[in-house]
């Protein structure tokens, strides 16, 4: 089985080919960071503009990495949101008008659902259930993955995202966009422990998230201490959040198999280091794909496409894209 895969949902223009059996035969890629760096965030309008640009060189140069035609494809699996509705257009009308020439299947695909299926392409042994902690530049939440399909969310966060609270901190600190990685660079030149900073909710009943106040006490603080003692102290304030929280979750997360974590920001080493950490704890596996398949990609839509594939599922040519679609 073969699945295109395409993914255009925020500020990455990807296609990518992937089989049942796990293989990633070509995957393409191509960032905005350019573009929207002038702005210190993603512009929508921008972002659509440079996927109707990208996309389908993509597509075509993905089918000759691998040396297919799209005849040979079995399905086309593309984003159907939530992200930014304009680009998300983009990628789900190019699917559609593909599967309707080539007379091939169309899966709609929710983005967050290939983050959540993503570590078991690159995990042969990652069995259901387990729980995912979710941490992206839009979302924030933790799931338990009960099966494709059947995602029982235990956790979100009431304001901002994970990668959100990076990406802003960047801003503040003066540090560029994206946000993410910049942070993580310049916290590896300070010290954690150098600025007093909130850990919100930390405690709490719920696994809930939320990192406003966090960012906001940044805000205040900013130029009274370097950026990198900022950086530092602010990555370790989001680790022992994101460490409190899915100790909570898993409490009532029974008969998990792994703790596995998804997304932008599982790219960070010290997240990464820290849930390492609380899996041996608990006596769970621990699993967290490789960094290029944790930020946005094609191979996860086409992995999670394939997944549906196999369970029957398809969609019709008339399914709609959706800015908002909650897993
Ligand atoms: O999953 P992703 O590529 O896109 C969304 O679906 O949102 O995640 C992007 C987010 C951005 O907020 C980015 O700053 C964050 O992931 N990110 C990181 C790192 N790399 C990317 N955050 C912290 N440390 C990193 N190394
Ligand atoms: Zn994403």
């Amino acid at each position: 089985m073969i699945i295109l895969g395409i993914e255009s949902s925020c500020d990455e223009t990807a296609a990518a080919l992937v089989t049942g059996d796990r293989q990633v035969l070509a995957h393409r890629l191509l960032g905005q960071e350019a573009a929207h760096a002038p702005f210190g965030g993603v512009v929508p309008e921008i972002a659509a503009r440079a996927h109707v640009e990208a996309l389908e060189p993509l597509i075509v140069a993905a089918l000759a990495d691998a040396g297919l035609k799209l005849a040979d494809v079995d399905a086309i699996a593309a984003t159907a949101g939530p992200g930014l509705i304009g680009g998300v257009m983009v990628g789900l009308v190019t699917g559609k008008a593909l599967a309707h020439a080539a007379g091939k299947p169309l899966i709609a695909v929710n983005h967050l659902e290939g983050h959540a299926l993503s570590p078991r392409l690159s995990d042969p042994d990652l069995e259901f259930p387990y729980l995912l902690l979710l941490v992206s530049g839009g979302h924030c939440q933790l799931l338990l993955v009960e099966g494709v399909g059947a995602y029982r969310r235990l956790a979100t966060t009431i304001d901002d995202a994970a990668g959100e609270a990076f990406d802003k901190t960047a801003k503040l600190l003066g540090l560029g966009f994206p946000g993410g990685p910049a942070v993580e660079r310049a916290a590896a030149l300070g010290d954690p422990k150098a600025v007093p900073l909130p850990r919100p909710l930390k405690g709490s009943a719920e696994p809930h998230f939320s990192f406003a106040g966090l960012k906001s006490a940044v805000a205040r603080v900013v130029g009274q201490y370097s950026p990198e003692d900022l950086a530092a102290s602010f990555q370790a304030a989001v680790v022992d959040c994101l460490i409190d929280r899915t100790t909570k979750a898993l409490r009532t997360s029974h008969g998990a198999t792994a703790l596995v974590v998804a997304g932008g920001v599982a790219a960070n080493t010290a997240v990464r280091g820290a849930l390492q950490a609380l899996a041996s704890a608990h006596g769970l596996r621990f699993v967290a794909p490789p960094l290029w398949l944790c930020t946005d990609n094609a191979a996860m839509i086409g992995w999670a496409g394939a997944e549906r594939f196999a369970a029957g599922l398809t969609d019709p040519l008339d399914v709609a894209a959706r800015p908002r679609w909650p897993l």
